[in-house]
């Protein structure tokens, strides 16, 4: 009977805390492969021109977005990749989630990604859409969130929120804080105040289709139509946003 050749792996097979070391030493190595690169970048966020803080009305929208769950079935994260830029627009940049705490690039898509939804529908497609889907997508799987437009948002501790954005490291002025409630209430009116000296590109109207009252609908269609619109992509030069250097 022909003897099995001696195999260059059996010092491994046969002693466990060898092979322990082995499995350490290989993975140090791809560990030291992704991590050292990181040190040597200045920054691994591109410097993008129009990207600001989320307004308390859009973090209020937020908010919502987060209690519902929409995260579940939506991506925030458009992927390099040909398919979903020809679908959804730019890539997304870091620079974009770099206000997200935490992060919205969700893990599974059963709806489409929202990260480019901005501007894309109309306030009333939002509205009719958020009330009842199939409304507009007879097919749709999407719950309906009826009650958002008849729950009037409470937003009594917006600024508590900014605070607490601003301590995991949103740059939230003292003045933005100091006037959370009136910038929040000027934004779902059609005057909109002085919002924009303290947020470039906010938009103010009445969201919801109901002037006299600040619902939670109002923040969310505010929210979901800023969503992919800040940065300036005009402006937005790959190259010069390497930050190898
Ligand atoms: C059970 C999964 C599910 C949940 C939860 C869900 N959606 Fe959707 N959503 C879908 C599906 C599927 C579609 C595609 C069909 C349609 O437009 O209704 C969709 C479509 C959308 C669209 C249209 C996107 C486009 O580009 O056409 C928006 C906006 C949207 N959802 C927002 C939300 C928001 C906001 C929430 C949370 C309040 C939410 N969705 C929760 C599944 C979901």
């Amino acid at each position: 009977m022909a003897s099995t050749p001696k195999l260059s792996h059996e010092p491994f097979e046969k002693r466990s805390i060898l092979l322990l070391v082995g499995i350490l030493i290989v993975v140090a190595i791809g560990g030291i492969v992704e991590i050292v690169p990181l040190f040597l970048v200045q920054s691994t966020i591109e410097k993008v021109q129009g990207m600001r803080p989320y307004t308390p009305l859009e973090l209020a929208g937020r908010n919502i977005y987060l209690r519902e769950g929409c995260y579940n079935c939506h991506s925030q994260m458009v992927r390099s990749l040909r398919s979903e830029v020809e679908r959804y627009g730019h890539y997304s940049l870091a620079a974009e989630s770099m206000y997200d705490h935490p992060f919205q690039w969700g893990s599974k898509r059963t709806g489409p990604d929202l990260a480019r939804l901005g501007g894309k529908y109309s306030d009333d497609w939002h509205r009719i859409h958020m009330a009842n889907p199939r409304a507009i997508v007879p097919e749709s799987i999407m719950p309906g969130y009826p009650f958002l437009v008849e729950t009037k948002l409470d937003y009594d501790n917006i600024d508590k929120v900014m605070i607490a954005n601003r301590r995991a490291g949103v740059p939230y002025t003292d003045a933005q804080i100091a006037n959370a409630h009136a910038d929040l209430r000027a934004q779902a009116s059609a005057d909109g105040g002085d919002l924009a000296e303290r947020y470039n590109k906010a938009t103010a109207r009445d969201w919801d289709g109901k002037p006299d009252q600040i619902t939670e609908l109002d923040a969310l269609i505010a929210y979901m139509q800023m969503l992919g619109t800040l940065v300036d992509f005009e402006s937005y030069d790959v190259d010069a946003s390497d930050n190898r250097r």
